[in-house]
């Protein structure tokens, strides 16, 4: 290990603000990363600041790993919880019942389960009152029922998609902190049977034509809802992700189209069990009822009475988030995500210019627009800080081989068959891409790369921005779109960090990039978001053994880092066995809401309410700090 005065003038010449060897990486007295001002070391900062890292976006200090079944924050910083699964929305609504007993038509108006992705939307005119667009990605049977299975009856599928969706909440403020308003008439659930239309070029497409609809336009429900999105016209976007779970087949021998094994269905459904009491999920049966889910739908949360919309110019498959960007002639563009092993990463740039004047003007916008997928080149062989170009391919009807000899005759079967189109023109597979968020301060995209232990097999080669045979631990890769315009088709890349275990793997492409230390050390990066001042939160849903390969990485937790030096530290460690996902600010970026999902679903947990063999419950909590600070600064 070099000690800060150890360093030599050539150590300092392969350094940039983002390729950082691990010179100081072990350090106990020096607990972060270097501080870099441009390429220089600010040696009078860093001894300044010791422990804290010296870093002057972020204002705490980096907290230990933990495996304690609480919410760990730094000092200076409290927790209060904002909402729990099975809250009643409205006044006089149905109690929470924690032996599961709640009914369906409960649980259509409490808040639903396995809370992700968030946004908050300010009301006008008021600062102290706003919406809150949460999604609810899933459930867990053992909490869910009574009898603590699979569903059983129709009835129990029926709570099964009650719990999944949307839920819309205000919150104000009262005195400093931010509380849930038990009866708002903002308040709504959008579930699994909820009625949502169609629109875009795939809608009314045979393909999408069942039984129920022979339309093609309505379609029952949106559920597993991952992570979201946000327009500056005031619509929520919510994404369906692993739809293809909720769908199985009474015919065990069915032969499944190359399409539908391209999505990953299977006969037994994941054990979720809903064509069995359902055939809605029958595939069967109804087969098309599989290509009306997997979309992003947009939200409007000002008006309850809304029909959700489906979105098919955004693509199909199992959507992440939807990241919102501006082209510099003023068009929208949408950064997305398809989270699975070897999947792509995708780009909507909207055909007309986002009206600012008049946001409704706006409602349609997302269904006429460009289509494209990811391309990376192998980029340079310096392992610590992987760097090099791509482009965007377009995934349009007639272009790039998208033709009727390959079985595409329209823009909607493009859409509707996203993988299968963008693999034809070569889009690159990546280590499983989650949440993608663009820098306010310089116009970066972030996406992360959250695991794929099977990169190196099954065709996916390694190389490039996925660098890591059997990568366990993930990376962040980041790009610059040319011109600095979200409209271009070309871009360079580099990877902000690729995490690691440099206690366990030390020297070896284990042990992760520079920036990772045995003090900050995580896997599995998922959600992330820019503060307003740019600061980079990033939110894990990883291995939380805390053992093996994982030693001393403890619970899920979100760190908080600085996109210019690249330094990290640990900001908040959740309970148990949850994931910690979703994340949203107030605008005053005093408050900070954050998602802690599934608690106990591995070990053992009573979060929220910590009383002796509780239930636990996924739950959305409020952080704030003591002084009633900028949180992170
Ligand atoms: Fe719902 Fe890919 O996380
Ligand atoms: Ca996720
Ligand atoms: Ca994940």
């Amino acid at each position: 290990m070099k000690l800060l005065d150890d360093l030599q003038s050539s150590d300092f010449e392969n350094l940039t603000q983002l390729s950082r060897r691990r010179f100081i990486g072990a350090g106990a007295a020096c607990g972060a990363a270097l501080f870099l001002s441009g390429n220089l070391l600010s040696r009078s900062v860093m001894a300044a600041t010791a422990n804290a890292g010296s870093s002057a976006l972020l204002g705490f200090v980096n907290i230990a790993a933990s495996t304690a079944d609480t919410i760990s924050l730094p000092a200076g910083y409290t927790s209060s919880v904002l909402i729990s699964w099975g809250q009643p929305l409205h006044t006089g609504g149905p109690a929470f019942d924690p032996h599961g007993k709640n009914t369906a038509s409960d649980q259509e108006v409490q808040f639903g389960d396995s809370n992700d992705g968030m946004s908050l939307f300010a009301m006008p005119d008021d600062e102290n009152r706003a919406l809150l667009a949460i999604n609810n990605e899933a459930t867990d049977y053992r909490f869910l029922f009574a009898h603590g299975k699979a569903p059983q009856s129709a009835e129990d599928v029926r709570k099964a998609l009650a719990s999944e969706g949307v839920s819309i909440i205000e919150v104000e403020r009262r005195g400093q902190s931010w509380q849930f308003v038990q009866g708002s008439p903002f308040n709504r659930r959008i579930h699994g049977n909820t009625p949502i239309r169609v629109s875009g070029p795939a809608a009314g497409h045979d393909w999408l034509k069942t039984a129920a609809d022979s339309s093609g336009i309505e379609v029952l429900g949106t559920f597993q809802n991952c992570a979201n999105g946000q327009t500056p016209w005031g619509t929520y976007l919510t994404c369906e992700e692993n739809f293809t779970d909720c769908f199985g087949s009474s015919d065990a021998q069915q032969a499944f189209t190359p399409a539908q094994q391209r999505y990953g269905v299977s006969v037994e459904s994941e054990d979720i069990n809903w064509h069995q009491h359902n055939e809605r999920f029958d595939l069967a049966k109804h087969p098309n009822e599989l290509n009306r889910h997997g979309w992003i739908v947009e939200i409007d949360p000002f008006d309850p009475q809304s029909v959700p919309v489906k979105r098919t110019a955004l693509g199909r498959f199992k959507h992440e988030n939807a990241a919102f960007a501006e082209t510099k002639d003023g068009r929208a563009v949408i950064y997305m995500g398809d989270d699975e092993r070897g999947e792509f990463i995708y780009k909507f740039i909207s055909r007309d210019k986002i009206n600012r004047k008049n946001p409704k003007a706006n409602k349609d916008l997302l269904d006429n627009g460009s289509f494209y997928v990811a391309q990376f080149d192998a980029g340079d062989s310096d392992k610590n800080h992987p760097k090099g170009h791509g482009s965007w391919i377009e995934l349009r009807h007639g272009k790039n081989g998208l033709t009727a000899a390959n079985g595409f005759n329209s823009q909607a079967e493009v859409l509707i068959n996203a993988r299968l189109a963008a693999s034809i023109v070569n889009a690159t597979r990546m280590d499983r891409p989650e949440w993608i968020v663009v820098s306010p301060i310089d116009g970066k995209v972030y996406c992360t790369l959250t695991n794929n232990a099977k990169r190196g097999n099954e065709g996916q080669p390694v190389g490039g921005p996925n660098p890591r045979a059997h990568n366990i631990y993930g990376q962040i890769l980041r790009w610059r779109e040319a011109n600095d315009d979200h409209a271009s088709t070309a871009l360079v890349w580099d990877l902000f960090l690729i995490a690691g275990n440099p206690q366990q793997h030390a020297g070896s492409p284990q042990a992760g990039s520079g920036n990772i230390t045995a003090q900050n050390m995580f896997n599995s990066p998922d959600g992330m978001s820019f503060d307003a001042a740019g600061r980079l939160w990033i939110l894990t849903d990883g291995d939380s053994s805390n053992s093996g390969d994982f030693a001393g990485m403890g619970n899920n937790q979100m760190l908080c880092a600085d996109p210019a030096s690249g330094e990290i530290r640990r900001f908040m460690v959740g309970p148990v066995g949850c994931e910690v996902t979703g994340i949203s600010f107030t605008p005053d970026q005093r408050t900070l809401f954050v998602g802690i999902q599934h608690p106990g679903e591995k070990g053992t947990s009573t979060f929220p309410d910590y009383q002796p063999n509780g239930t636990p419950r996924s739950s959305v909590i409020a952080i704030r700090r003591e002084d009633g600070g900028i949180i992170g600064s």
